[in-house]
Parts: C-alpha cells; structure tokens; sequence
C-alpha cells in the first residue's frame, strides 16, 4: 500500500517532483505527501531531525507542494544576505495582515524598503543607542512594580503570562511614556490568538476574521495608540524622551496611521518573543543550579554596592554569557521562512529553484551544531568568552536568534537590553523556581510553554564554582 501512493504521487506531481532532482528528503506518498512525518511531533524538532538525517537541505512535500528545509549557515546566509533580492517574505504575511496591518513584518520591497529607514521607523531615530540607553529607569521602574507584584504574590504564578504582561507596559512606557489602562494588555492578547488560530490554516483558506470580540480588540488596541499620537502632535511635552515623541521631534515622513502601527508592531514583534526568551532562561537556570548560584551572588553583589544599572550589569560577564546561551539553546523563534520571487527562479547550493518555492530556515538546529559548538546541547554560558562572542556576534552563520542580513530583527537591541535589565533585577533580590511541564507550543509563531510555573524564593546559599 505505502509503494502504491508513493507511485500516485509521482504519478500526479512527477513533472514537479523532477524540478527538486537531487535534493533528499522522505519519500511522498498521495494525498499528503510528506505531512505524516510531522504527526504527534513538533513541526520545528522535525525540521531540525532533517538536519541530521538529510544534511543541509530537505526536500518535504505539502500535499502537493514543495518545500525546502535549511540547515545549513552558508545556505541560509545565501537565502538571508547574498541573494537578499532573490526571495520575498510569503508565509504567514497573509494571516497576520489582518492584525497587524502594515508593518516591517508583513510588508515586502518596494514597501518594505521605503519604510524601514530613518525617519521612516521609530527604531532607526537618530542618536537611537543613546535613547535606548536613557530608557534605564523607565524599564527599571515598570520591572520594580511587577517584581513586587510578583514577590507580594507568594504563590506559583505562570511565567508566560507575567513575562508578557511585563514587557507589555514596558514597551508602552519606553514606546508612547505611559501605561495603558487595565484592559489593555487583554485587547492585545486577543488579536495575538486570532493571529495563531490564522497561522494555523493554510493561506487560501483564510477568511477575512469575522468575531466581533476581535474587531472590538482591534478598535480599542489602535484606538490607545491613535491618542497617543494625537495628543503627541496637538499637545508635545518638549521634555519627554518617549520614543514617539523623539521619532517626532526629528522630523518623520510617514503618516500618522503609520505611525500608528509601528507602535503597535512593538508589541507583535517584542512581547511574545522577548518574554518566552526571560521565561527560557530561567527554566534553563533552574535546571543548572551551580549557574544559577554563581549569578544570583554576582548580581546580589552589584546590586548591595552600586544597585543594579547599565554600567554595574557589566560588571557581570555572566550575565550576558547566559542570555546568549539561552537564546542559542532555545531560540524562541525556531524557524521563519522565504519564497523564491513570483517572477524568477534562484539558485541555491547548486540546484535551481522553481518561482515562488518556500524556504525553511532552522534556527534550533544551526545554532545546536556540533561541528561549531563543542557539546551543543550542554547548558555552559562560559562557552561565551569575549573571543566567542566577537566571533559568533549576534546575526552571524551559527547564532542568529534574531534572523540576519537586511531583514533582521528590528528590535534585537531592544530585547537584549530590556531581558538583560529584567534578569538582573528580579535575580539579584530572589531566584524563580521553575516548575511543571516544559510544554511548548506556537504562539504567533513563537514557541511558548504555557504550563510553566514560577515563584520567586529567597536566594539558595551562593557557591563559588565557575560557570559553565
Ligand atoms: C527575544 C526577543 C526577540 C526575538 C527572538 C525576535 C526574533 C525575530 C526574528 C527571528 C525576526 C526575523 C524574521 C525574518 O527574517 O523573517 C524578527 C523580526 C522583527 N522583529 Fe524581532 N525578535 C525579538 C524582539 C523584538 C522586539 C522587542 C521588537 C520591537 C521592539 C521586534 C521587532 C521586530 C520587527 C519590526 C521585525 C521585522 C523586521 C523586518 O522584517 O524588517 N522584535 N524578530
């Protein structure tokens, strides 16, 4: 039975099937081509499985459609920065146009490029390292009150919500200088869902959202940020050095809808992602309880002498050393995708790819190499040396958790600034017990795990043992 599908299949998409020549990958069988592999598994343990039975490049089939799969650093720097101009951004713009309306995510060149340039985006202002670093005790501020909150709390409380929430009003404090009221973070929480239910579902069979709650989510989540900009054009605080009115000052050559959805695009882009890295890297602390010791007493450290700030956080190497060995091992973002252009083939690793094929690139896999990093799947942030990091920076071939070349992640500063504030914090006054299950699922194409718990626990008594 399993040889006479695999015969329909070539059967019907033969001619296809001849295109990919030579690129490995399961065999298909009718109707559903490759799709059985990924049943009862996670789809992006599958893809990063092919990078070690199938190599750097994997053949899998969608029905009748061909995919590749990339897992490897030459071939996705060529898909990402050589032949930039060779691929468009497909899956999942369709799904999220309705929730997130024009943005640098879900817009392709020329649009793409007229937007994602000074005074086109709030991210590229002038003098934006300076800002960033300015924004300290805003974040620290908003950190302290959820600190407390969670501190006051005595209780497990799930991670993922209190890490989404956090970096839900410290993005608004940074982005537009206040806090929304209640209700807020939930309007936003609702358009998040209906975007995973729409990424869920193959491209055409996506229909316009219909649910009135949505709409109503919708209304009051842009509505918050239409004010906000309203009221920072008719009545400007000259000394205010929130993002939008900085990006204002400077002069923008948008529209102020537009502006309207970059504000917004903060939380899509940041509130998830950056919240499921905190909420990994203190999974994988409380796994690693020597590590865990060894920071907690540096941080405690810095904090009884100078408190926490930019310049005491670098005193803590370690710090550093284990949000990028989080970001390695968990990447909350394990794999994203391209198209070859509608109009042209590409060449890639020798073969040539029809129009339009869907390209995967696995972060998860590369960034776990063993012929790059020495016992890959170890929990060991002293791996990152100053040499290892000049080598391996953040976007190169065998660590890019925020993607690389043109089209990186716009906030990647951001995020490691903000999470580095946020560890240091919360682990210099109290570790986080993990419990329950490590569960993950994709949330707007995010993996996220729902079920871990946390409570905030005096600090177990500090070792001296090296890290890693
Ligand atoms: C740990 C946190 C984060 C991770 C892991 C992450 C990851 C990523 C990745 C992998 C991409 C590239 C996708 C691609 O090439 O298709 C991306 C794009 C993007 N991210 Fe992030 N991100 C994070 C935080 C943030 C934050 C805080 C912001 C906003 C302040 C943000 C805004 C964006 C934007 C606007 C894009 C689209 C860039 C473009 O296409 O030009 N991200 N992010």
């Amino acid at each position: 039975m399993p040889g006479l599908l695999q015969s329909l299949f070539r059967l019907c998409f033969g001619s296809r099937m001849k295109q990919f020549d030579g690129i490995p990958g399961p065999t298909p069988s009718f109707p559903l081509g490759t799709l059985g592999e990924f049943s009862g598994k996670h789809p992006w343990d599958v893809c990063a499985e092919y990078g070690g039975r199938y190599g750097g490049m994997t053949l899998f089939w969608l029905g009748g459609t061909p995919t590749l799969i990339l897992n490897d650093p030459a071939l996705i720097r060529d898909v990402l920065i050589t032949k930039f101009d060779d691929y468009y951004k497909d899956y999942p713009i369709k799904a999220l146009k309705p929730v997130l309306k024009e943005t640098l995510f879900n817009l392709n060149p020329p649009e793409w490029t007229a937007l994602r340039k000074p005074h086109c985006h709030p991210l590229l202002i002038e003098g934006y390292d300076e800002w960033l670093r300015s924004q300290f005790p805003v974040i620290k501020k908003v950190v302290d009150r959820h600190q407390m909150l969670m501190s006051a709390e005595n209780r497990e409380f799930r991670l993922i919500d209190r890490m989404q929430r956090l970096f839900f009003d410290l993005h608004n404090s940074m982005v537009c200088g206040c806090d929304f009221e209640d209700g807020g973070f939930e309007n936003f929480y609702a358009i998040s869902v209906m975007a995973t239910t729409r990424m869920k579902f193959p491209p055409p069979l996506l229909i316009p959202p219909i649910r009135p709650s949505f709409h109503r989510a919708m209304r009051l989540h842009y509505g918050a940020y239409e004010k906000a900009v309203r009221k920072a054009r008719t009545n400007p605080d000259p000394g205010a050095n929130d993002l939008l009115h900085v990006f204002l000052r400077q002069g923008v050559e948008i529209p102020d809808a537009q502006i309207v959805d970059f504000l917004s695009e903060f939380h899509a882009g940041g509130n998830i992602s950056a919240a499921v890295a905190v909420v990994n890297t203190l999974h994988l602390l409380n796994s690693n309880s020597q590590i865990a010791s060894e920071l907690y007493a540096q941080l405690a450290q810095i904090c009884q002498r100078n408190g926490i700030s930019p310049e005491s956080m670098e005193q803590v190497p370690l710090l550093d050393q284990v949000l990028r060995e989080s970001l390695r091992m968990l990447p909350p973002i394990g794999v994203f995708g391209r198209n070859v252009r509608r109009d042209k083939s590409a060449t890639l690793g020798g073969h040539v790819l029809p129009a339009n094929t869907a390209v995967l690139m696995c972060t998860a896999h590369v960034q776990r190499s063993p012929s790059h990093w020495k016992d890959p799947d170890t929990f060991n942030p002293g791996r990152w040396t100053r040499e290892v990091i000049a080598a391996n920076p953040i976007g190169s071939d065998y660590f890019f958790p925020f993607g690389r070349g043109p089209r990186m992640c716009a906030g990647a500063e951001m995020a490691m600034f903000c999470m580095r504030i946020i560890l240091a914090s919360v682990l210099s006054k109290a570790a986080v017990k993990t419990s329950g299950s490590f569960r993950p699922v994709l949330h707007c194409g995010v993996v996220e795990t729902p079920d871990l718990m946390g409570r905030m626990m005096p600090h177990p008594s500090a070792t001296t043992s090296s890290a890693g």
